[in-house]
């Protein structure tokens, strides 16, 4: 990556707390900025909204990156082949195949099974005076429903969840990366040689049967696609819920107003999304052309990363940017990304929010932080901004 007479900027691991501050400050200078990760690779950084759009809508920005991708016959390539690592057309054959199950219609139909599992987390959680309310509440219930969907037995779900995060972890050590995937890896290959023997009613058994019956898509695809739709699942609606019931305790009169007009849930979500960013920045692309944004020549071979919270804080789109404000219109904001990889769960991710956050403030009256809201922990990656935990104290 070449940058003449433009600084690059090292980040810290104080980025995974507060990405804000430090994108307010890139973008005033220049939109398009090179950085170095905490604990990783070098991109160039982008954190201006036309920018972001831009940059998600443009073909020459690819997912092919010469090096980054594992050799066909590695172990590796059984994770590495799915929609979110593919140009089209690959990408298009790979996203038709779920594509059905996730439309809006089709997820409404989910509704009552969501409003269940919340019931019963609430339910649980009733009987405490203190809970943390990611580990009771805002993990359990998006982790639930993509295992039921999947056919993955919840039960595994420990193992899987510590996994997940640490290929999600921008800090994780090469043998301990290396053991966490190869561990996800062996899990998906037995769930989906047991779904073979014996076929349920879920997504897993349906692909299992477009490889089989009509040779859609590779075994490495296969598994990747189990993988992705897991992680995508569980690793984000998680800080939507968690992050987003935070910024309410924090913003105590928006909180006040969706307390008092209920019916405000879908806004607020929107909102939500916009300012919680529970994905801060994309995953990778590479041009492989060169590519002039935001005034910026990017180079051939260049890893491009767009900070979507950062494009979602951009003064030029959103005014006040730093205010949560559920009455303002949150639409185009770019939490769910933009283009061809626009995300797959948007309409999953939005109902379970809405029946969460509903949920919770109509069974507990009463919801404070347990502690100071600077003793609050980030969890390390720069894909994510999702808290470690979230204590709370609860009254009907
Ligand atoms: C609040 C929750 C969620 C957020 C903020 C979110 C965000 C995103 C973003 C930003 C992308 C694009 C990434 C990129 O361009 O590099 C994406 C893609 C994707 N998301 Fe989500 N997601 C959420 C929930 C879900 C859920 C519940 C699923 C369900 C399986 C899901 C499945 C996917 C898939 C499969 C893709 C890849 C799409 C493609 O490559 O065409 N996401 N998501």
């Amino acid at each position: 990556m070449t940058a003449p007479d433009i600084t690059v900027e090292r980040l810290g691991a104080d980025y995974f707390a507060d990405p804000y501050s430090v994108h307010a400050r890139l973008r005033a200078q220049r939109p398009v900025t090179p950085v170095i990760l905490p604990g990783g690779p070098g991109a160039w950084l982008i954190t201006g909204y036309a920018e972001a759009r831009a940059a998600l809508a443009d073909p020459r920005l690819s997912k092919h990156m010469p090096g980054w991708h594992p050799e066909p016959d590695s172990i590796f390539a059984a994770l590495d082949l799915h929609m979110l690592n593919s140009d089209p057309p690959d990408h298009e054959r790979l996203r038709k195949l779920v594509n059905k199950a996730f439309t809006a219609r089709r997820v409404q139909r989910l509704r009552p099974r969501i409003s269940a599992i919340t019931a019963g987390l609430l339910e649980d959680m009733s009987t405490r005076t203190e809970a943390d309310l990611l580990a009771s509440f805002a993990f359990p219930l998006p982790i639930t429903v993509i295992c039921e969907l999947l056919g993955i037995p919840a039960g595994d779900r420990d193992d899987f969840r510590t996994w997940s995060a640490t290929i999600v972890a921008n800090t994780a050590a090469p043998e301990v990366f290396q053991a966490h995937a190869t561990a996800m890896i062996r899990y998906f290959m037995a769930l989906l040689a047991a779904k073979r023997r014996e076929p349920g009613d879920d997504l897993l058994s349906a692909l299992v049967a477009a490889r089989d019956e009509e040779d859609s898509l590779s075994e490495n695809e296969l598994v990747s696609m189990a993988f992705l739709l897991l992680v995508a699942g569980h690793e984000t609606t998680v800080n939507l819920i968690a992050s987003g019931v935070l910024a309410l305790l924090l913003n105590p009169a928006e909180l006040a107003r969706l307390r008092a007009e209920p019916a405000l849930i879908g806004a607020a979500v929107e909102e939500l999304l916009r300012y919680v960013n529970p994905v801060n920045h994309t995953t990778f692309r590479c041009a492989a052309e060169p590519v002039e944004i935001g005034g910026v020549r990017i180079g051939r071979g260049d890893p491009v990363l767009v900070a979507l919270s950062g494009a979602n804080r951009d003064p030029a789109r959103f005014g006040d940017p730093d205010q949560l404000d559920l009455g303002r219109d949150s639409s185009g904001h770019l939490a769910f990304g933009h283009g061809i990889h626009y995300c797959l769960g948007a309409p999953l991710a939005r109902l379970e929010a809405e029946i969460a956050v509903s949920g919770l403030l109509a069974r507990f009256g009463s919801i404070s932080l347990a502690v100071p809201a600077a003793s609050l922990r980030w969890r390390p990656s720069t894909l994510i901004h999702g808290l470690e935990s979230l204590p709370v104290r609860l009254a009907p």
